[in-house]
């Protein structure tokens, strides 16, 4: 009996000091540095520019008209938070955005929102779930950050308190050990067509849409392969598409005019007006926010996409919600 106590006194230690680590371990990430951003014109535009038409923070940081064609966001809410990501978008449970106006933003350091922002790790030391592609954001220019958190500190105050997230077991353990520090690089400069595209490509989050994930948020499928699948109950469902070269079941055939032309066609105003019934095809690709991106920058996006290796992956884009 004393042996067997023994050993079971044991088991619970190692437990125990096992958790203790785990704990104390993750996130490893380091803490947030000590940061004042002027904010200068420069930066306001750039930052205005990304977290407005490139980076994908306002899509996911408001509530989208459910009946327009790509969901703009419902103008009293940008910024606010509070959009859901579920078991349709691939998230084990569900994650709610947050709200990143002024207000809400009051008590945080610069050094914290670098930190969130490219590293994954809230105010608080909470680790977050990668629905925002902080991993890809964490490998852009230290500059564009700074941009982005200046222009932050500028969005008018949204009274809005999103729900707190439900993640299920193990995921709500294992999301600790997602964060990383952040591993900021240089702009390559715009006559480098091909970097400077892959670079936009990076920050617009295009591979994290066009990419198959598995159940933990983890790339899966061949990069820019598309076949993600995005399930709205009641509404839609909808496939990202293949963006390789491929000329059957890419973008093989299409000419850089054409490309820039489907993203700027449409403003984010049409958008508004082009509405959709539940159940007929609509998506989640941003593209009333990309159509403010600019021809140069679409164009050098074409040219890094057409660059990589052709994949085969024919993707059916839309089915009926389940
Ligand atoms: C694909 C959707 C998506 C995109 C794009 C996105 N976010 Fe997020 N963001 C989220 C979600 C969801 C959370 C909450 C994650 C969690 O709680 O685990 C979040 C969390 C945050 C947080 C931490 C807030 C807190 O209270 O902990 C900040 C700051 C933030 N986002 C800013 C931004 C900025 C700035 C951008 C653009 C550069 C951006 N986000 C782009 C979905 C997104
Ligand atoms: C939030 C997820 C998401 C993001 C971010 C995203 N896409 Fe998409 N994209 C989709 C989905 C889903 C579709 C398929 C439905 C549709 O056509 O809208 C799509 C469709 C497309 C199409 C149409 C292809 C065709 O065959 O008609 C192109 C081109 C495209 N995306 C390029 C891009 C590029 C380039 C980026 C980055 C600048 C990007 N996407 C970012 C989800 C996304």
């Amino acid at each position: 009996m004393r042996v067997v106590g023994l050993i079971l006194l044991a088991v619970v230690v190692l437990i125990g000091a096992a958790t203790g680590y785990f704990f104390l371990h993750y996130p490893n990430v380091a803490g947030p540095s000590q940061l004042a951003i002027d904010r200068t014109t420069d930066r306001l535009l750039r930052g205005g520019y990304l977290v407005n038409n490139v980076m994908g923070c306002r899509g996911c940081h408001s509530q989208p008209v459910a009946d327009a064609f790509a969901g703009p966001p419902v103008p009293e809410t940008q910024f606010g938070g509070g959009r859901a990501f579920h078991q349709g978008h691939g998230v084990p449970g569900v994650v709610y955005s947050r709200n990143i106006t002024q207000g809400a933003l009051r008590e945080w350091t610069d050094g914290e929102l670098l930190r969130a922002i490219t590293a994954g790790v809230s105010k608080d030391g909470r680790a977050l779930f990668p629905v925002m592609p902080y991993a890809d954001y964490g490998t852009l220019e230290r500059d564009d950050l700074y941009s982005v958190i200046a222009y932050l500190r500028t969005i008018p105050t949204v009274k809005n308190v999103p729900p707190p997230n439900q993640l299920d077991f193990p995921v709500n353990l294992l999301v600790r050990t997602l964060p990383h520090d952040a591993q900021f690089v240089q702009r390559p400069p715009s006559k480098e067509a091909i970097a400077y595209g892959k670079y936009m490509v990076t920050a617009a989050g295009c591979g994290h849409c066009h990419t198959r994930m598995d159940a933990q948020g983890n790339p899966v499928g061949v990069p820019f392969a598309g076949g993600r699948e995005f399930n709205e109950p009641g509404q839609y469902l909808v496939r990202s598409a293949n963006i390789t070269p491929d000329n059957e079941t890419g973008i093989g055939k299409w000419t850089r005019e054409q490309f820039i032309a489907r993203f700027r066609s449409n403003t984010e105003e049409d958008h508004r007006k082009m509405k959709v019934a539940p159940g007929e095809p609509n998506t989640v690709m941003p593209w009333w926010e990309f159509s403010g991106m600019t021809e140069f920058d679409l164009g050098t996006i074409y040219d890094y996409l057409r660059s990589i290796q052709p994949s085969r992956n024919a993707v059916e884009k839309f089915a009926a919600a389940r």
